[in-house]
């Protein structure tokens, strides 16, 4: 195939990367954050099962640069596949009529089709509630805000079911989104994520393993606590301005032996300076210590270099990813994860790539979903701390 085919293909997958982080949103009667109480003794046991003792759960699939969480909505029960994304916080669907869709396969959810489908109304006005969703690279969704029964899995073997959860009925969507997906569910720290809505008593803990050879699942409350030999714990941090991101601390990379701190350069911190972000694909660090660890990778490589024009991945002419060294994530606390080749890089069609995002410094630094391939993420916003644990993932729940 052309080189032209293989532009594409990555300049799509940056756009695609890029998509689900920064979101600006209204939110409906003006919901504010809420505060989350933090455990006051994680060593207690705390019951946050569900009533028939069951932990909340849903089965996700990897379509190609995302995950996919399926759910139900609606009165009976429409199933639909959503984006899994930490870093926003509204569910929404696109929804019938459809002023202007993207291609999506599945059947579309229907309001009209639903008995227990309410239209939310705005305080002030008492007319319909808009919403307006719009992403990095000028994807939007629009449309109304409403509540209807949300259904996901428990372990007890019933129906985990969520009444009057406010979501997104988007009937103008455009974007670049999958034809596979029906939109996109937001998981961040937010009053309107899927996991605020839930309610307190799962804490806002929820873990997922993402395998880009199967299925998985995405595991909430009791059961999505991660622990056990091989698990590491860094630090959770919020900030005001952006209160919704899960950041976490990136203190070093190491390329093969050679560590790289952050220490010295802009990007170094204390209290957060990368935010964790399942509905972003790669990784993205600001430009100076992004280069830093591009020239480590460079200086370990013995093959040819092919520059992409438009693309500033570090690729070279080669049919095996086996060329690269292996990278490890230090954050903060100790938390050093040593991440398989698949995860930082990629190949196709003789092109072997580092999946690196060196950025522009005002942009976020963002530890994307496929560098989390094969680690099982546990967030448990409530002890203020998130944990990975190296995890064959496609083969945890087959
Ligand atoms: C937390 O609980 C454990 C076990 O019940 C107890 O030993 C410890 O003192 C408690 N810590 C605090 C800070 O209350
Ligand atoms: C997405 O849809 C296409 C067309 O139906 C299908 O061939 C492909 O396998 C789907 N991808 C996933 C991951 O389900
Ligand atoms: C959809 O939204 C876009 C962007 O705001 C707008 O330009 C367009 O007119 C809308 N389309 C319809 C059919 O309402």
């Amino acid at each position: 195939m052309s080189l032209a085919t293989i532009m594409m293909l990555l300049v799509l997958q940056i756009i695609t990367s890029l998509l689900f982080t920064a979101t600006a949103s209204s939110s409906p009667n003006g919901f504010t954050i809420d505060l989350i109480h933090r455990r006051s003794n994680s060593s207690r046991r705390l019951p946050y099962t569900d009533q028939l003792g069951g932990s909340p759960y849903a089965n996700t699939v990897f379509d190609n640069t995302q995950y996919l969480m399926k759910l139900q909505i609606g009165t009976p029960p429409f199933e639909i596949e959503v984006v899994i994304d930490t870093g926003s916080e509204i569910l929404w669907t696109q929804c019938l009529p459809c002023l202007n869709c993207y291609n999506q396969l599945a059947p579309m959810f229907d309001p009209s089709k639903s008995s227990t489908y309410k239209e939310k109304r705005c305080k002030k006005s008492d007319q319909s509630c808009p919403y307006e969703l719009i992403y990095g690279d000028g994807s939007y969704s629009k449309g109304v805000f409403a509540t209807d029964t949300v259904t996901i899995q428990s372990t007890s073997g019933k129906a985990f079911v969520m009444p009057e959860f406010t979501f997104g009925c988007g009937h103008n969507n455009s974007g670049t989104l999958s034809p596979n997906t029906s939109g996109i569910v937001g998981l961040d720290l937010g009053a309107l994520s899927l996991t605020s809505q839930m309610g307190e008593k799962y804490y806002g803990v929820f873990s997922y393993c993402f395998s880009a050879k199967g299925s998985s699942k995405i595991n909430f409350g009791d059961n999505a606590i991660v622990s056990g030999a091989g698990t590491v714990s860094t630090d959770l941090f919020m900030k005001t301005e952006k209160p919704g991101y899960y950041y976490l601390n990136l203190d070093a990379i190491s390329v093969g032996a050679n560590r790289i701190e952050t220490l010295g350069t802009p990007f170094h911190a204390s209290d957060g300076n990368m935010i964790i972000d399942s509905g972003s694909t790669y990784t993205h660090l600001p430009q100076g210590y992004c280069n830093q660890v591009k020239e480590a990778v460079e200086s370990f490589v013995q093959a040819d270099r092919v520059t992409v024009p438009d693309v500033q991945l570090l690729c070279y002419n080669s049919d095996s990813i086996e060329i690269f060294p292996v990278i490890t994530m230090h954050f903060s606390g100790g938390a050093d994860l040593v991440l398989e080749r698949y995860n930082m890089y990629g190949v196709s069609r003789g092109v072997a790539c580092m999946t690196l995002v060196c950025g522009d410094p005002t942009q976020l630094a963002i530890f994307g979903n496929r560098a989390q391939n094969n680690i099982l993420v546990g967030y448990d916003p409530s002890s203020l701390l998130v944990s990975f644990k190296p995890t064959d993932c496609s083969a945890l729940w087959s």
